[in-house]
């Protein structure tokens, strides 16, 4: 009885309590699509130690797209960011784990592959802002938002990954 209260605690604070099972939500764009980085880009995060809860290649519309990116509507590059995501298919994907959402961003690099160092996604891979292969959320807040806009519930998969408790 014991045994089993001392487990389902541990697993209340691991996932609930040490923000172990914060989601974010990354795209390899089009282009990464094109330029057969998916699996470099997964291997790196799954390298990292974040869990994949959600993964699907996909032609995204016009109106999701817009949807998605609506806080940047006013921006001169808007109608050209959406006519590039729209280009061809993209891989949407849901990351779990400790700080993943600020940890990805750094992963990915800064907005513009001229700023980004060496060793992130952008400073590795492309030059171009207009080309910069791969999305990420900018908060928890925005993650929320865009995990329901781009997968269903049952899209989500809960799966107990073994390797956590070498990571945590
Ligand atoms: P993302 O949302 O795609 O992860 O990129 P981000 O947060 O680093 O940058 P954000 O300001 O949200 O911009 C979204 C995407 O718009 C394109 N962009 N083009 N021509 C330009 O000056 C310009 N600025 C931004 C980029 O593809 C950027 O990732
Ligand atoms: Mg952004």
């Amino acid at each position: 009885m014991i045994c089993l209260f001392l487990s389902i605690f541990s697993y209340f604070f691991q996932t609930a309590l040490t923000g172990v099972s914060e989601r974010t939500f990354i795209a390899v764009k089009p282009d990464g699509v094109q330029r057969k980085l998916v699996g470099e880009i997964t291997h790196r995060f799954e390298k990292k130690g974040f869990k994949l809860v959600a993964l699907k290649l996909t032609q995204a519309s016009e109106d999701l797209l817009k949807e998605h990116y609506w806080d940047l509507r006013s921006k001169p590059f808007f109608t050209e960011l959406v006519s590039y995501m729209n280009s061809g298919p993209i891989v949407a994907m849901v990351w779990e784990g400790l700080d993943v959402v600020k940890t990805a961003r750094k992963m990915l690099g800064e907005t513009n592959p001229a700023d980004s160092l060496p060793g992130t996604i952008r400073g590795d891979y492309c030059v171009e802002v207009g080309r910069n292969v791969i999305h990420g959320s900018d908060s928890v807040l925005s993650a929320q938002r865009e995990i329901s806009l781009w997968f269903r519930d049952n899209e989500l998969h809960c799966w107990e990954d073994s390797s956590s408790r070498w990571i945590y």
